[in-house]
């Protein structure tokens, strides 16, 4: 039977939940993760899907499997539902697979991948921020391909605040959900308790690289505005010449109502750490913050955009 946490407590600041990692906080579990993440040998051929949470980072993990894949091969693994994102595109910091989810006992204490031994072209995901990643990435040891996808801090916020909700606390010793109201959260996020660090610290290490060869800046809002133009950007950043009809079958195929339906991008294995009924895919639009920020909240915020983007990394104004 699920535990309820009390009202003031959040997942983001239960110090059991947290840990401290260098300059910035990151779930307890990941931190085991981070010294040999950061000694991690990269290859000049992977690809990271890298963003700050909740921004678009499995849409992007789809579109990049699916750019890098041959077509037969993935209609074949997207008509079996046996494997998911987590096995195709796998995150750094988080190793569990589909099959780990169905018997989590507390603790995700399932060990690190070897990444060694993975396959060229590797995919992965990740958000650790730029400058805690390899050193192979930060002194452009190697040149390993980086798609960063961006997302406007409200949504994001909305989106994180409903996935955070009803998330599971790993060291409970039965199942323990989360009640947060959004207020709380946003308090969190303005105080910088949220895992991964600061939001406009992270988006503005890629922002200012995204002139580097191997690095492409994409936003969520453009994906959703123009799939076909962003898909194609993808698509040439990675090296592949697709025809225009690959290019739209990838955008029908990652539109948010087929992956919503699809078990193998959908995360829908997830529900077993999550206790409630909010899907992964939950609206996959731009603006549903209107509906959740009140205008001091939103003020707050237009006045830190103003003053941490200063006109840098795009303009989400319009999306405001
Ligand atoms: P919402 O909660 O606003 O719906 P991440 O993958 O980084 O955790 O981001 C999750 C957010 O991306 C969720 O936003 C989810 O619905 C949205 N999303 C996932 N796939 C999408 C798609 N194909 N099109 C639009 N939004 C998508």
């Amino acid at each position: 039977m699920a535990q309820k946490i009390a009202d003031d407590s959040t997942l983001l600041n239960i110090p059991e939940q947290l840990a401290k990692y260098e300059d910035i906080h990151l779930h307890k579990g990941s931190v085991k993760f981070m010294p040999p993440i950061r000694s991690m040998e990269c290859r000049d051929d992977d690809i990271f899907v890298t963003s700050y949470p909740k921004c678009g980072t499995t849409w992007m993990q789809a579109i990049v499997w699916l750019v890098t894949s041959d077509p037969d091969t993935s209609s074949t693994i997207m008509s079996n539902s046996s494997a998911s994102l987590d096995e195709l595109v796998p995150m750094l910091e988080w190793p569990l697979q589909k099959s780990d989810f169905n018997d989590l006992k507390g603790s995700p204490d399932v060990g690190l991948r070897d990444w060694n031994k993975m396959a060229s072209p590797r995919l992965m995901k990740t958000h650790i921020p730029f400058h805690l990643l390899s050193p192979d990435i930060t002194k452009q040891r190697k040149t390993p391909k980086i798609v960063y996808i961006s997302r406007n801090p409200k949504d994001m916020c909305v989106s994180d605040h409903k996935f955070l909700s009803g998330f599971s606390c790993w060291s409970a010793s039965e199942h323990m959900y989360l009640e947060m109201s959004f207020e709380k959260y946003l308090e969190n996020w303005f105080d910088g308790i949220v895992s991964f660090g600061d939001y406009f610290t992270h988006n503005m290490e890629f922002w200012e690289r995204r002139d580097w060869d191997n690095i492409l800046f994409v936003k969520y809002e453009d994906l959703l505005q123009d799939p076909h133009r962003e898909v194609t950007r993808v698509a040439r950043f990675l090296g592949k010449d697709l025809s225009s009809e690959r290019i739209h079958q990838i955008t029908q195929e990652t539109m948010f109502s087929r992956m919503k339906q699809n078990n193998v991008l959908n995360n829908s294995h997830w529900k077993t750490i999550h206790q409630r009924e909010t899907p992964f895919h939950r609206k996959g639009k731009c603006g549903n913050w209107k509906k959740h920020f009140t205008v001091a909240q939103s003020e707050r915020m237009d006045a830190l955009y103003k003053q941490r983007f200063a006109g840098k990394c795009g303009d989400w104004k319009k999306h405001f």
